[in-house]
Protein backbone atom coordinates (compact mmCIF):
# COMPACT_ATOMS: atom_id res chain seq x y z
CA UNK A 1 0.00 0.00 0.00
CA UNK A 2 1.56 3.37 -0.64
CA UNK A 3 1.57 6.06 2.12
CA UNK A 4 -0.75 8.46 -0.31
CA UNK A 5 -3.52 5.61 -0.17
CA UNK A 6 -3.29 4.67 3.37
CA UNK A 7 -6.52 4.78 5.15
CA UNK A 8 -6.66 7.77 7.74
CA UNK A 9 -6.58 7.21 11.15
CA UNK A 10 -9.70 9.46 12.27
CA UNK A 11 -9.21 12.11 9.65
CA UNK A 12 -6.28 14.30 8.59
CA UNK A 13 -5.90 16.97 11.61
CA UNK A 14 -3.74 19.45 12.13
CA UNK A 15 -0.92 18.79 14.62
CA UNK A 16 -1.38 21.35 17.43
CA UNK A 17 0.27 19.73 20.44
CA UNK A 18 3.81 18.94 21.17
CA UNK A 19 5.27 16.29 24.15
CA UNK A 20 8.55 17.18 25.33
CA UNK A 21 9.48 13.91 28.08
CA UNK A 22 12.51 15.74 29.77
CA UNK A 23 12.26 13.57 33.13
CA UNK A 24 15.22 11.40 32.43
CA UNK A 25 17.92 10.75 34.79
CA UNK A 26 20.68 12.10 31.87
CA UNK A 27 23.24 10.26 33.68
CA UNK A 28 25.85 10.31 30.51
CA UNK A 29 26.07 13.51 31.57
CA UNK A 30 26.62 13.65 34.96
CA UNK A 31 28.02 15.61 37.27
CA UNK A 32 26.99 18.45 35.14
CA UNK A 33 23.59 17.12 35.30
CA UNK A 34 23.46 16.56 38.72
CA UNK A 35 22.12 20.35 38.83
CA UNK A 36 21.60 21.30 35.44
CA UNK A 37 19.01 19.00 33.61
CA UNK A 38 20.30 17.85 30.46
CA UNK A 39 18.02 19.45 28.29
CA UNK A 40 19.17 23.26 29.52
CA UNK A 41 22.29 22.52 27.98
CA UNK A 42 23.75 25.36 25.43
CA UNK A 43 24.60 25.17 21.72
CA UNK A 44 26.12 28.49 21.86
CA UNK A 45 23.72 30.22 23.64
CA UNK A 46 20.68 28.46 23.43
CA UNK A 47 19.72 25.21 25.57
CA UNK A 48 18.81 22.11 23.24
CA UNK A 49 14.89 22.66 24.77
CA UNK A 50 14.51 26.40 23.13
CA UNK A 51 16.00 24.16 20.02
CA UNK A 52 13.07 21.68 20.08
CA UNK A 53 10.39 24.25 21.00
CA UNK A 54 11.28 26.68 18.36
CA UNK A 55 10.76 23.22 15.87
CA UNK A 56 7.61 22.62 17.49
CA UNK A 57 6.62 25.92 16.57
CA UNK A 58 7.53 26.17 13.29
CA UNK A 59 5.53 23.10 12.75
CA UNK A 60 2.25 24.94 13.72
CA UNK A 61 2.49 23.39 17.43
CA UNK A 62 0.71 26.16 20.26
CA UNK A 63 0.61 23.64 23.33
CA UNK A 64 3.68 22.60 23.97
CA UNK A 65 3.92 20.04 27.04
CA UNK A 66 7.06 19.21 29.15
CA UNK A 67 6.88 16.24 31.37
CA UNK A 68 9.20 17.14 33.71
CA UNK A 69 10.20 15.75 37.16
CA UNK A 70 10.88 17.34 40.32
CA UNK A 71 13.66 18.43 40.29
CA UNK A 72 13.82 19.80 36.96
CA UNK A 73 12.72 23.76 38.00
CA UNK A 74 15.34 24.81 35.68
CA UNK A 75 13.14 24.01 32.17
CA UNK A 76 9.53 25.60 34.21
CA UNK A 77 11.86 28.45 35.11
CA UNK A 78 12.93 29.04 31.61
CA UNK A 79 10.15 28.95 30.38
CA UNK A 80 8.34 31.43 32.92
CA UNK A 81 8.28 35.26 32.53
CA UNK A 82 11.40 36.83 34.18
CA UNK A 83 10.01 40.33 35.31
CA UNK A 84 13.54 40.98 37.69
CA UNK A 85 15.52 40.40 34.59
CA UNK A 86 13.26 41.73 32.16
CA UNK A 87 13.27 44.89 34.05
CA UNK A 88 16.72 45.47 34.59
CA UNK A 89 17.34 44.90 30.67
CA UNK A 90 14.37 47.27 29.84
CA UNK A 91 16.00 50.45 32.39
CA UNK A 92 19.73 49.62 30.76
CA UNK A 93 18.37 49.79 27.50
CA UNK A 94 19.71 46.66 26.75
CA UNK A 95 16.22 45.71 24.28
CA UNK A 96 17.60 43.42 21.97
CA UNK A 97 18.80 41.55 24.78
CA UNK A 98 15.09 41.68 26.12
CA UNK A 99 13.84 40.56 22.64
CA UNK A 100 15.49 37.14 23.48
CA UNK A 101 14.35 36.76 26.46
CA UNK A 102 11.27 37.39 25.49
CA UNK A 103 10.98 35.68 22.76
CA UNK A 104 11.43 32.31 24.35
CA UNK A 105 7.78 31.57 24.18
CA UNK A 106 5.77 33.45 21.73
CA UNK A 107 2.50 34.91 21.94
CA UNK A 108 -0.14 32.70 21.24
CA UNK A 109 1.86 29.55 22.27
CA UNK A 110 1.44 27.60 25.71
CA UNK A 111 3.51 25.56 28.06
CA UNK A 112 2.40 23.20 30.22
CA UNK A 113 4.33 21.26 32.79
CA UNK A 114 3.45 17.96 33.76
CA UNK A 115 5.13 15.61 36.47
CA UNK A 116 6.62 12.12 35.86
CA UNK A 117 6.59 10.93 39.29
CA UNK A 118 8.94 8.18 38.50
CA UNK A 119 11.65 7.65 35.54
CA UNK A 120 9.54 4.84 34.17
CA UNK A 121 10.61 5.16 31.06
CA UNK A 122 10.02 6.81 27.76
CA UNK A 123 6.69 5.21 27.03
CA UNK A 124 5.66 6.11 30.17
CA UNK A 125 6.83 9.94 30.14
CA UNK A 126 4.59 10.22 27.05
CA UNK A 127 1.63 8.41 28.62
CA UNK A 128 1.91 11.37 31.77
CA UNK A 129 0.66 13.87 28.64
CA UNK A 130 -2.53 12.24 27.83
CA UNK A 131 -4.70 14.03 29.95
CA UNK A 132 -3.53 17.35 28.36
CA UNK A 133 -3.46 16.14 24.33
CA UNK A 134 -6.98 14.00 24.86
CA UNK A 135 -7.93 12.44 21.42
CA UNK A 136 -5.97 14.07 18.58
CA UNK A 137 -2.62 13.05 16.95
CA UNK A 138 0.46 15.09 18.72
CA UNK A 139 3.72 14.99 18.10
CA UNK A 140 6.37 14.03 21.02
CA UNK A 141 10.16 15.98 20.56
CA UNK A 142 12.91 14.54 22.01
CA UNK A 143 15.48 17.37 22.84
CA UNK A 144 18.77 15.79 22.88
CA UNK A 145 17.64 15.08 19.24
CA UNK A 146 19.16 18.23 17.95
CA UNK A 147 18.20 18.15 13.81
CA UNK A 148 18.85 21.16 11.36
CA UNK A 149 18.12 21.77 8.20
CA UNK A 150 18.54 24.79 5.98
CA UNK A 151 14.89 24.22 4.96
CA UNK A 152 11.82 23.32 7.04
CA UNK A 153 12.49 21.57 10.04
CA UNK A 154 12.26 17.72 10.48
CA UNK A 155 8.53 18.20 12.95
CA UNK A 156 7.52 20.66 10.29
CA UNK A 157 8.07 18.15 7.35
CA UNK A 158 6.78 15.50 9.03
CA UNK A 159 3.51 17.18 10.53
CA UNK A 160 2.67 17.87 6.08
CA UNK A 161 3.29 14.01 5.54
CA UNK A 162 0.99 13.28 8.77
CA UNK A 163 -1.77 15.89 7.81
CA UNK A 164 -1.65 14.62 4.26
CA UNK A 165 -2.16 10.58 4.96
CA UNK A 166 -3.40 11.09 8.37
CA UNK A 167 -0.89 8.07 9.80
CA UNK A 168 1.24 7.93 12.42
CA UNK A 169 4.84 9.00 10.92
CA UNK A 170 8.56 8.44 12.81
CA UNK A 171 11.60 10.31 12.11
CA UNK A 172 14.03 7.55 10.81
CA UNK A 173 17.67 8.44 9.64
CA UNK A 174 20.00 5.50 8.09
CA UNK A 175 22.51 4.41 10.31
CA UNK A 176 25.84 1.82 9.57
CA UNK A 177 24.95 -1.66 10.32
CA UNK A 178 27.28 -1.72 13.31
CA UNK A 179 25.60 0.48 15.12
CA UNK A 180 22.08 -0.94 15.21
CA UNK A 181 22.13 -2.13 18.46
CA UNK A 182 22.14 1.62 19.25
CA UNK A 183 18.58 2.34 17.94
CA UNK A 184 15.37 1.18 17.19
CA UNK A 185 15.62 -0.30 13.75
CA UNK A 186 12.30 -0.34 11.58
CA UNK A 187 11.19 -2.74 8.73
CA UNK A 188 9.72 -0.87 5.95
CA UNK A 189 7.26 -1.73 2.60
CA UNK A 190 6.97 0.63 -0.29
CA UNK A 191 9.67 2.79 0.88
CA UNK A 192 10.37 5.48 -1.46
CA UNK A 193 13.37 7.23 -0.84
CA UNK A 194 11.23 9.27 1.79
CA UNK A 195 8.84 7.24 3.53
CA UNK A 196 6.94 3.91 3.54
CA UNK A 197 5.20 2.03 6.09
CA UNK A 198 6.81 0.20 8.86
CA UNK A 199 5.61 -3.13 9.43
CA UNK A 200 8.42 -4.16 12.06
CA UNK A 201 10.37 -2.00 14.89
CA UNK A 202 12.59 -3.87 16.53
CA UNK A 203 14.63 -2.19 19.56
CA UNK A 204 18.64 -2.32 19.53
CA UNK A 205 18.86 -5.33 17.62
CA UNK A 206 22.56 -6.48 17.21
CA UNK A 207 24.11 -5.79 13.33
CA UNK A 208 23.47 -9.22 11.98
CA UNK A 209 19.68 -9.45 12.81
CA UNK A 210 18.86 -5.53 12.39
CA UNK A 211 16.07 -6.22 9.43
CA UNK A 212 17.09 -2.72 8.17
CA UNK A 213 19.57 0.26 8.65
CA UNK A 214 16.75 2.40 8.76
CA UNK A 215 16.84 3.79 12.54
CA UNK A 216 14.33 5.74 14.55
CA UNK A 217 15.24 9.22 16.04
CA UNK A 218 13.42 11.36 18.49
CA UNK A 219 10.67 12.55 16.46
CA UNK A 220 7.10 11.26 16.07
CA UNK A 221 3.63 11.74 15.20
CA UNK A 222 1.51 9.49 17.08
CA UNK A 223 -2.22 8.60 16.92
CA UNK A 224 -3.83 9.16 20.13
CA UNK A 225 -4.72 5.43 20.06
CA UNK A 226 -0.87 5.14 21.47
CA UNK A 227 -2.28 6.56 25.25
CA UNK A 228 -4.33 2.88 25.77
CA UNK A 229 -1.81 1.01 24.37
CA UNK A 230 0.88 2.51 26.77
CA UNK A 231 -1.46 1.66 29.50
CA UNK A 232 -1.08 -2.04 28.76
CA UNK A 233 1.69 -1.83 28.07
CA UNK A 234 4.81 -4.14 30.43
CA UNK A 235 7.94 -2.80 31.32
CA UNK A 236 10.32 -3.82 28.44
CA UNK A 237 14.11 -3.48 28.14
CA UNK A 238 15.74 -2.03 31.02
CA UNK A 239 12.18 -2.52 33.57
CA UNK A 240 11.31 0.65 31.46
CA UNK A 241 8.05 0.90 29.85
CA UNK A 242 9.01 1.46 26.41
CA UNK A 243 7.24 3.91 23.38
CA UNK A 244 8.92 1.45 21.02
CA UNK A 245 6.90 -1.17 22.23
CA UNK A 246 3.59 0.43 21.88
CA UNK A 247 4.61 1.31 18.39
CA UNK A 248 5.17 -2.22 17.70
CA UNK A 249 1.53 -2.54 18.59
CA UNK A 250 -0.12 0.57 16.81
CA UNK A 251 1.52 -0.33 13.83
CA UNK A 252 -0.48 -3.77 13.31
CA UNK A 253 -3.88 -1.67 13.85
CA UNK A 254 -2.95 1.30 11.69
CA UNK A 255 -0.91 2.82 9.08
CA UNK A 256 2.74 4.05 10.99
CA UNK A 257 5.07 6.12 8.36
CA UNK A 258 8.71 5.82 8.53
CA UNK A 259 10.24 9.22 7.26
CA UNK A 260 13.29 9.66 6.23
CA UNK A 261 13.86 13.60 7.10
CA UNK A 262 15.73 15.91 5.21
CA UNK A 263 18.33 17.70 7.78
CA UNK A 264 21.45 16.46 9.89
CA UNK A 265 20.65 15.56 13.46
CA UNK A 266 23.14 15.37 16.46
CA UNK A 267 22.97 12.79 19.29
CA UNK A 268 23.36 15.35 21.79
CA UNK A 269 22.31 13.01 24.56
CA UNK A 270 26.42 11.94 24.23
CA UNK A 271 29.01 13.67 24.55
CA UNK A 272 31.00 13.85 21.20
CA UNK A 273 27.31 14.73 19.70
CA UNK A 274 27.07 17.29 21.82
CA UNK A 275 30.55 18.60 20.56
CA UNK A 276 29.92 17.74 16.93
CA UNK A 277 26.85 19.87 17.64
CA UNK A 278 28.28 23.05 18.89
CA UNK A 279 31.56 22.82 16.37
CA UNK A 280 28.97 22.89 13.42
CA UNK A 281 26.33 25.60 14.63
CA UNK A 282 29.58 27.56 15.35
CA UNK A 283 30.99 27.00 12.07
CA UNK A 284 27.51 28.08 10.40
CA UNK A 285 26.96 30.93 13.08
CA UNK A 286 27.02 34.63 11.27
CA UNK A 287 29.43 36.21 14.31
CA UNK A 288 31.40 32.94 14.92
CA UNK A 289 32.10 31.28 11.93
CA UNK A 290 35.77 32.93 10.83
CA UNK A 291 37.18 32.50 14.69
CA UNK A 292 35.74 28.99 14.61
CA UNK A 293 37.27 27.99 11.40
CA UNK A 294 40.35 29.73 12.66
CA UNK A 295 40.29 27.92 16.10
CA UNK A 296 39.62 24.37 14.27
CA UNK A 297 42.70 24.96 12.50
CA UNK A 298 44.64 26.32 15.14
CA UNK A 299 44.25 23.10 17.44
CA UNK A 300 44.61 20.69 14.58
CA UNK A 301 47.59 21.88 13.09
CA UNK A 302 49.27 21.99 16.98
CA UNK A 303 48.41 19.00 17.37
CA UNK A 304 49.97 17.63 14.25
CA UNK A 305 46.64 16.20 12.53
CA UNK A 306 46.71 19.35 9.77
CA UNK A 307 49.31 20.94 7.93
CA UNK A 308 48.82 24.62 7.86
CA UNK A 309 50.72 26.05 4.47
P1 LIG B 1 17.36 8.70 27.51
O1 LIG B 1 17.35 7.29 27.11
O2 LIG B 1 18.27 9.61 26.77
O3 LIG B 1 17.64 8.78 29.07
O4 LIG B 1 15.87 9.22 27.40
P2 LIG B 1 18.10 10.02 29.93
O5 LIG B 1 17.76 9.72 31.35
O6 LIG B 1 17.56 11.30 29.39
O7 LIG B 1 19.70 10.07 29.73
P3 LIG B 1 20.84 9.05 30.17
O8 LIG B 1 20.75 7.88 29.22
O9 LIG B 1 20.64 8.66 31.61
O10 LIG B 1 22.09 9.86 29.97
C1 LIG B 1 15.30 9.61 26.17
C2 LIG B 1 14.31 10.73 26.40
O11 LIG B 1 13.24 10.26 27.23
C3 LIG B 1 13.10 11.06 28.39
C4 LIG B 1 14.46 11.72 28.57
O12 LIG B 1 14.33 12.92 29.31
C5 LIG B 1 14.92 11.92 27.14
O13 LIG B 1 14.35 13.09 26.56
N1 LIG B 1 12.69 10.20 29.50
C6 LIG B 1 13.31 9.00 29.69
C7 LIG B 1 11.69 10.61 30.35
O14 LIG B 1 11.14 11.72 30.21
N2 LIG B 1 11.32 9.79 31.38
C8 LIG B 1 11.91 8.58 31.58
O15 LIG B 1 11.49 7.87 32.52
C9 LIG B 1 12.92 8.19 30.72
Amino acid sequence: MSPSTIATTGGNRRIRKAVFPVAGLGTRFLPATKTVPKEMLPIIDKPLIQYAVDEAIEAGCDTLVFVTNRYKHAVADYFDKAYELEQKLERAGKLEQLELVRSVLPPGVRAIFVTQTEALGLGHAVLCAKPVIGDEPFAVVLPDDLIWNRGPGALRQMADVAESTGASVIATQDVPRSQTASYGIVATEDFNQRQGRINAIVEKPQPDVAPSTLAVVGRYILSPRIFELLETTTPGAGGEIQLTDAISTLLQEQPVLAYRFQGTRFDCGTHIGLVEATIRYALDHEALSDAARRMMQDALSELGVIEVA
